[in-house]
């Protein structure tokens, strides 16, 4: 495959194949991941504080979002690259919603978009699915709405399990490729994975869903600190990062950098 399209996604669910997301931010990193074989990469609101320093995903705006989205898009050229709706630019109407999605896809050349919310999403996803934008939604718990939800907490316990199914069905109905279910019990993940003809990626969700998605960051230990249980480290970035800025400040403190072969 030259180039991964929403259809693949939904090809490699029928054939029972897991595929991989990871969030992006900037270009080697977006290069680096797409060399990988990594599927989709979403270029989160989590950008919010993993690169602009803010506490939580609510304070990101979309023009701080596009120059990231177009960075991501021009480092790629087998990922399906995804542009996520920040909080507040596709609440308040379908009109909004698509306006904005139009500026991820002509200014930054995201190949689709996501964003959070089920049925009551349904009149954003079926404006923009007609007008030939690919949408992600993204259920359970939506950190955008953290302040509705009462915090981080796992969303589709008992009986609200049905309501998770019932959001799945709806953006599903309403023309969504594919659907991110966050920090659901993965029973419930797996039921909605069944139940659903496009595929489902989860985090914190189990490993029954059709792809999986984690923050970079978290994954590949760049950020330090307390990371949620569902968070597998990969790598120690901070710790190679910090030895490797250790190494060079000792060696300009000491006079060994630059040595003779480094100078003209
Ligand atoms: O912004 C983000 O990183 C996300 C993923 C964790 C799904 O929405
Ligand atoms: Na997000």
């Amino acid at each position: 495959i030259k180039r991964i399209r929403t259809q693949h996604l939904r090809e490699m669910k029928e054939r029972g194949e897991r595929f991989t997301m990871l969030t992006a931010y900037d270009m080697y990193t977006a290069a680096t991941f797409d060399e990988a074989g990594i599927e989709v990469l979403l270029v989160g609101d989590s950008a919010s504080n993993n690169v602009y320093g803010n506490e939580t995903s609510l304070p990101v705006t979309v023009d701080e979002l596009l120059p990231l989205t177009r960075a991501v898009a021009r480092s790629v050229t087998r990922a399906l690259v995804v542009g996520d709706l920040p909080f507040g630019s596709y609440q308040a109407s379908p009109e909004q919603a698509f306006h904005t999605a139009v500026r991820f896809m002509k200014e930054a050349g995201a190949h689709c978009v996501k964003l959070e919310g089920g049925r009551e999403m349904v009149p954003q996803i079926e404006l923009m699915a007609q007008g030939g934008i690919p949408v992600m939604a993204h259920i359970g718990f939506t950190p955008q709405s953290e302040h509705s939800l009462g915090g981080y907490r796992v969303q589709g316990r008992g009986e609200a399990a049905a309501r998770i199914l019932a959001d799945a069905k709806a953006v599903e109905a309403a023309g969504a490729f594919a659907v991110v279910m966050e920090m659901v019990p993965g029973d419930v993940a797996a039921e909605v994975t069944e139940e659903l003809t496009i595929p489902t990626i989860g985090i914190g969700a189990g490993n029954r869903c059709d792809g999986q998605v984690l923050v970079w960051q978290d994954a590949f230990g760049l950020r330090t600190g307390r990371m949620a249980t569902f968070v597998k480290q990969y790598a120690d970035l901070h710790g190679v990062l910090l030895d490797a800025a250790r190494a060079y400040a000792d060696d300009v403190r000491g006079g060994t950098f630059p040595g003779p072969e480094h100078t003209f």
